[in-house]
């Protein structure tokens, strides 16, 4: 291949923040204008696996760890553990791959604590969150010998009832709503006062000593999450400096928590405007926070543990579609529908969140029509991007839509009984399918018809 880096809509790309990009890090163009990603073409992938598909690039996906982690070395000056929010996307290959770049695992159900352990992650570094864990998920957690992060007085009742039956010591984190806004949609923002998530910070006070008299808990830190998709740094600081205090509370009262978790948020690049902090920028800023802080309340500096999602995997993938039926209202607007839609990212009907496109196998050419593209779904709202200039689209071509490599496959669903998509992670010229297509067999797995119901002679239709 000759062709210069795949920059379309970007400016530069920062091989160092792949938050910061559109595309993977990967991604090229050919002599003949069509999109390579991990060294393979994208229309051979599309031609071989089918479409709609999830590519995550695996080199993308390595330097985002590499990012937070050497970040995290280089201006912290404690010891750190970055925990990757698997509810971003969670798959066998995407914890192993984490686990291989010393990452950790945050999970918030059996589901994701299982595929974590299953896929090789340490037990050591996985923390349950939850804020309804189920006992079977409790459980799980005190057999792998994880971390949980308490959240709230129900689930405090229940672990010491747990606990006592297996005679068994539980670590906890606990998790408590900081108080800090920040500019983020309101279904993604979890530091306010009224969030379902965690204590209230007026709370701290008794749920600490509580657990002082609790032969059963090791409270060996506190959590905070403020909300997801964030371009400030300032409530970063903030929250650093909220929690260094309340870390000093939780000793005066006989704790000695070493870990100070304080969540993810990170925000990454989905349009061209879109101009998200560096992950090295996004570190310093809290680790310059947490030392300020520790050194104001002469605190002893905790491990420094961190929550990132999104901002370690979104821009690492991409969705191919392939393209079908078109629709020009003369003087109003042109759909162009897709084979896939908001049951493989439900993002744009559920945030208004927008993305980038383009089409890879003629990456170059002039965008001369703008079109609103959506899904097959049974539902108007069902569209991916809204007013986007492309080059004229036809039926059959390949689209492939940036940075669906967060909150896509994770929040897939069936609806309309469609399939979820397979994903392939691509290196180095190999892809590798980590999630096969779900198949028509797929999904009536688990219904059920009733023998009452069954009909030998069905009626005729009318
Ligand atoms: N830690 C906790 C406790 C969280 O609740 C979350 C995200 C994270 C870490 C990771 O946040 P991130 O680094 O990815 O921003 N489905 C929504 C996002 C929901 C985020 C939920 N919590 C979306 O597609 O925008």
């Amino acid at each position: 291949m000759s062709s210069p880096r795949f920059c379309p809509y970007e400016g530069d790309v920062d091989a160092r923040s792949p938050n910061r990009n559109l595309a993977p890090l990967t991604a090229e163009i050919d002599s003949e204008d069509q999109l390579w990603v991990g060294g393979c073409r994208l229309a051979d992938l599309a031609d071989h696996y089918g479409t709609p598909l999830y590519v995550l690039d695996e080199a993308t996906l390595r330097a985002g760890c590499q990012a937070y982690c050497h970040a995290l070395t280089h201006h912290y000056p404690g010891e750190s553990l970055v925990l990757y929010a698997s509810k971003a996307h969670s798959s066998l290959a995407m914890a192993a791959l984490m686990a291989s770049e010393g990452v950790g695992l945050d999970a918030v159900s059996a589901g994701e604590l299982l595929t974590a352990v299953a896929g090789g992650m340490n037990p050591r570094n996985v923390v349950l969150h939850g804020n309804n864990k189920s006992w079977v998920e409790l459980e799980l957690a005190l057999e792998h010998g994880v971390t949980v992060v308490l959240d709230n007085w129900w689930e405090l009742d229940r672990l010491e009832r747990l606990c006592g039956q297996r005679e068994q010591r539980v670590r906890l984190l606990i998790r408590f709503t900081p108080g800090i806004e920040c500019h983020t949609h309101e279904y993604i923002r979890t530091g306010h006062l009224d969030s379902k998530f965690g204590f209230d910070p007026e709370e701290l006070d008794a749920v600490l000593r509580r657990l002082a008299m609790a032969p059963w808990a090791e409270v060996t830190g506190l959590h905070a999450h403020i909300g997801s998709q964030i371009f400030e740094l300032q409530p970063h600081e903030d929250l650093a400096a909220v929690m260094v205090k309340a870390l000093g509370k939780a000793r005066a009262l006989g704790h000695d928590p070493g870990d100070l978790n304080v969540g993810g948020g990170l925000g990454v690049r989905y349009v061209a405007s879109d101009d998200p902090p560096a992950v090295a920028a996004w570190v310093r800023t809290v680790s310059t926070a947490v030392v300020a802080a520790c050194r104001q309340h002469r605190q002893p500096l905790p491990r420094l543990l961190c929550e990132p999602g999104r901002s370690l995997v979104a821009t690492a993938g991409l969705t191919l579609y392939q393209v079908g039926s078109r629709k020009e209202i003369p003087g109003v607007r042109t759909y162009v529908a897709v084979d896939g839609g908001m049951s493989d990212n439900p993002r744009p009907i559920t945030y208004q969140s927008r993305h980038t496109a383009c089409l890879p196998r003629r990456c170059r050419a002039a965008a001369t029509e703008t079109v609103t593209v959506a899904g097959k779904h049974c539902e108007s709202g069902d569209v991916l991007l809204h007013n986007i200039s492309l080059p004229p689209v036809v039926d059959g071509d390949l689209l492939a839509v940036f940075a669906t490599g967060a909150y896509n496959a994770s929040m897939a669903s069936n609806y309309n009984r469609i399939p979820r998509p397979a994903a392939v992670l691509v290196h180095g010229g190999q892809a590798n399918l980590v999630q096969r297509r779900e198949t028509g067999q797929d999904l009536l797995r688990w219904d059920i018809l009733p023998e009452h119901l069954r009909q030998s002679d069905p009626a005729p239709i009318r």
